[in-house]
């Protein structure tokens, strides 16, 4: 008996699977190549109704198709499920593809079998909706042609800097996301009750990759991030993610050198692979092609200089440089460009100092058009007195720091090092305003929903 129910069970799944190959889906993609009979399946992107006729745009993840359908071509209960339903319900529609110059893309389906497979009544974006009401709907709002373009793109940047770094030899490593110490100071950490423990969440995880130089030379990771700013800015995010690389013997100018090359690189794959997108957003491929190496290289002290005759803004030697003067500077300029030579003082512990001077090897990937800080980086302290030095004078507990001294004791090299927001290239990839359109879920101060 039990056997039984078992074979008929099985006999009904194989035949809706038949039943589901039987339509033979194509992408909206595909189907331009096919033409012809096309069966294609997506969401209702907009619909209008007009004497017996709906015209709805598809969507699916490939683009968008022109669907006409008429009510003496379809079954009564498919249409009346079109007529019912909203933007945004999913459909499945088999039809002939025609080409029509008056239609997007110069196609259009002339639908033959419709069916509504989930229903969206009422779809709660509608136009002209603000910012925060658009954050509250997040879930819903990454299905529009904005988003979806964004969402692409980032995809295409994780691909590229993977496919860099392999190209250039480097391994893939995890660093450790919950952390006994702090790397960029105290102020930013995310603490965390761990069993009887004090823990933080990674700001960086730079120390971690710093112990997996000595086994395998050139590493790089890419991880969530997390940092506890108060700041409401259009480049703040509460978590993001963290590309980062870490290289034994390379000093500061080599590590700006493999910068170059990665940004580069990752701009021209932009370019290549997502034209579209990149035009809904209001650049173009030839924007990102010319973003070659090498880019140029200015000393702090070269930086004031320009803020002062350029701008007329006086920084006393040793501020550090905010968004408003990395904007002004920035502002005129179409590829990015580095800032080293930063004064010790305003640089993490880890920073090395050069001979005879208050400045470290420290540097700023700056990027153009106003945008500012993408990445910075630079040459680690490698001696382990010094190391030793600068965490005592900032007063820094060495209890958890000393697995990060072993460092500089068994075996130290001369390394270097980054740390790259992605949120912070993409934002300046695809022209952004606001970094939190750059993140499918973006976590603020104020928000951590959905
Ligand atoms: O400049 P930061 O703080 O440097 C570090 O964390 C180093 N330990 C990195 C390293 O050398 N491995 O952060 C590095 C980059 C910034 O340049 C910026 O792109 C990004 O991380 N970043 C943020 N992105 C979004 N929201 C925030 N709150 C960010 N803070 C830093
Ligand atoms: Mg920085």
């Amino acid at each position: 008996m039990e056997k039984k129910e078992k074979t008929a069970e099985k006999e009904k799944k194989e035949n809706s699977e038949k039943e589901f190959e039987k339509k033979d889906f194509v992408s909206v993609k595909e189907a331009f190549q096919k033409k012809g009979s096309v069966s294609v399946r997506g969401w209702i992107k907009r619909k209008r109704e007009l004497k017996g006729k709906i015209f709805v745009l598809l969507r699916d993840p490939s683009g968008e198709l022109q669907c006409i359908i008429l009510s003496d071509k379809i079954q009564k209960k498919d249409f009346e499920d079109l007529q019912k339903n909203s933007i945004e319900a999913s459909v499945e529609f088999k039809g002939i593809l025609k080409e029509d110059s008056r239609a997007p893309n110069g196609f259009e389906l002339i639908v033959e079998e419709s069916k509504v497979i989930g229903e969206s009544l009422n779809f709660p974006i509608q136009k002209d909706l603000s910012e925060e009401f658009l954050l509250d709907v997040r879930h819903l709002w990454l299905r529009s042609s904005k988003m979806q373009a964004i969402m692409k793109i980032r995809s295409t940047i994780m691909y590229a800097v993977r496919e860099f770094y392999k190209k250039e030899n480097y391994f893939e490593c995890s660093p450790a996301i919950i952390t006994p110490n702090a790397c960029e100071g105290g102020t930013t950490l995310f603490p965390l009750k761990y069993f009887n423990e004090k823990r933080f969440l990674s700001q960086s995880g730079q120390m971690y990759l710093e112990v997996m130089i000595f086994s395998l030379g050139k590493v790089f990771g890419l991880t969530p991030s997390f940092r506890a700013e108060k700041s409401k800015t259009a480049r703040h995010l509460t978590e993001y993610w963290h590309l980062e690389g870490e290289c034994a013997w390379m000093n500061m100018e080599d590590q700006m050198h493999e910068i170059e090359k990665m940004v580069s690189f990752v701009c021209l794959k932009v370019a290549e692979e997502n034209p579209e997108e990149l035009k809904v957003l209001g650049r173009t491929p030839a924007d990102l092609k010319a973003i070659q190496v090498p880019f140029a290289r200015i000393s702090y002290d070269e930086a004031l200089e320009v803020l002062e005759k350029k701008y007329k803004q006086k920084l006393p030697w040793g501020s550090d440089l905010s968004i408003k003067e990395e904007k002004l500077l920035s502002q005129d300029e179409k590829i990015p460009f580095f800032i080293y030579g930063y004064p010790t003082e305003i640089k993490a512990f880890y920073a090395k100092e050069m001979p005879d001077s208050k400045k470290c090897f420290s540097f700023d990937l700056i990027g153009p058009e106003g945008y500012g800080e993408l990445c910075t980086g630079g040459q680690r302290e490698d001696v382990n007195q010094h190391m030793l030095k600068k965490l005592k004078k900032e007063k820094i507990p060495l209890e958890n720091y000393n697995w990060y001294l072993d460092l500089r004791k068994y075996g130290s090299v001369p390394h270097s090092g980054f740390g790259i927001g992605i949120e912070r290239l993409l934002r300046w990839i695809c022209k952004l305003e606001s970094i939190k359109d750059t993140i499918p879920f973006p976590r603020t101060m104020n928000r951590s929903y959905p």
